[in-house]
């Protein structure tokens, strides 16, 4: 039984350390590799994991070393893999990464393994999913099947217990199909994939506003757009909402922090939000918003992804309802 269950990506992050981004034909010697866990979905599994959430993932990896280092991962911090498949028709999805001294970067996707999780593993995985307090899905792999399992979560059971989806838009896609925000309880975004939705162009707060307002004429149960150093606007969830129907945009501003690297901030987000509705459902929608994004701020300061997701630094009173 997995509270949180996350359908969507792996990969291996490779990262090349340069003083200078290579020419095309041209070859050029690095200053230094790391290797990494990564991927949107995977991501954010791990940061519910490590908060202390039960978390499955429901996923492909290719038959091939890095699929075996995603299990052990996986496995390392208790994220059950039952509905992790292994495919021998592709590798596992890989992001070649190049950082030049001015922090720039070059990055190609090889999707891989990814591509091939499709509606046959959504099916064996039903019953998982049905029974999760939260299922969390992104754009990383094909996007019928992001929608049909945000659509098998709502459809499976309709009574008061039945599935939170939260849908994390990214990266963004333009087109994306209507029926998405219908089955999103909770749509997040950030900036540019606010913009690319709504077609808002979001420079400040008061952009941010309309392309949330926007954004919520779509249909979503609610939306939450981060804006990095500028925090976070929302809109209620339905039932926390006044009976007047006019619905209000609210702020809650980032912790001013010496920020080493921001790299997966947007995952740990909405892998603490995932967290908080799973396992703190008495607290406001407010306050889950405040401490999710209190805990994204923390894995800024911290270089990294997944190895800046550190928990056990974090104040107590963020795991107590
Ligand atoms: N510079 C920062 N200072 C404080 N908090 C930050 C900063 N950057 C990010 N955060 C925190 O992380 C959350 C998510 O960040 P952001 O909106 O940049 O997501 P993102 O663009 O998806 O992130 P990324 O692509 O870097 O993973 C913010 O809402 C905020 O809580
Ligand atoms: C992976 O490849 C090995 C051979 O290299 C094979 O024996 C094994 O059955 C494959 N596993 C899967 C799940 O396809
Ligand atoms: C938003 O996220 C996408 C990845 O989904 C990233 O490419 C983009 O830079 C982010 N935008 C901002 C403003 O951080």
């Amino acid at each position: 039984m997995a509270e949180v269950v996350v359908a969507g990506s792996c990969m291996i992050d490779l990262i090349c350390y340069v003083s200078r981004l290579p020419k095309p034909g041209e070859t050029i010697a690095g200053r230094s590799f790391s290797q990494g866990f990564g991927g949107k979905g995977a991501n954010q599994c791990i940061m519910a994991a490590r908060l202390g959430s039960s978390t499955a993932m429901v996923a492909k990896l290719g038959n091939d070393s890095f699929g075996r280092s995603t299990i052990e991962n996986f496995n390392t911090n208790k994220v059950n893999v039952d509905h992790v498949g292994i495919v021998d028709e592709s590798q596992s999805g890989v992001a070649q990464i190049t950082v030049n001294d001015e922090g720039e970067n070059s990055i190609v996707i090889v999707s891989g393994a990814n591509n091939h999780l499709n509606d046959e593993d959504l099916g064996s995985a039903k019953e998982m999913i049905s029974r999760a307090k939260v299922l969390v899905c992104q754009l990383e792999i094909s996007p019928e099947t992001t929608l049909n399992a945000l659509k098998l979560a709502k459809e499976a059971r309709e009574d008061s217990a039945a599935t939170t989806t939260i849908f994390n838009a990214a990266p963004g896609l333009a087109g994306l199909k209507k029926e998405f925000y219908k089955y999103s309880d909770i749509l997040c975004v950030n900036e540019t994939e606010a913009e690319l939705l709504s077609g808002v162009s979001v420079t400040d707060r008061a952009s941010g506003e309309s392309a949330v307002l926007s954004l919520q004429n779509e249909g979503p149960g609610c939306v939450v757009l981060t804006m990095g150093s500028g925090g976070v606007l929302y809109t209620l969830p339905r039932e926390e909402r006044n009976g007047d129907d006019s619905v209000s945009v609210h702020h809650i501003p980032a912790e001013p922090v010496n920020v080493v690297d921001t790299t997966g901030a947007g995952d740990a987000f909405v892998g603490a939000l995932a967290y908080y509705i799973a396992r703190h459902s008495s607290l406001s929608f407010s306050e889950k918003i405040r401490r999710s994004s209190l805990i994204a701020t923390h894995t800024v300061t911290l270089p990294g992804t997944q190895t800046s997701f550190q928990t056990h630094t974090l104040p107590k009173e963020l795991m107590v309802s």
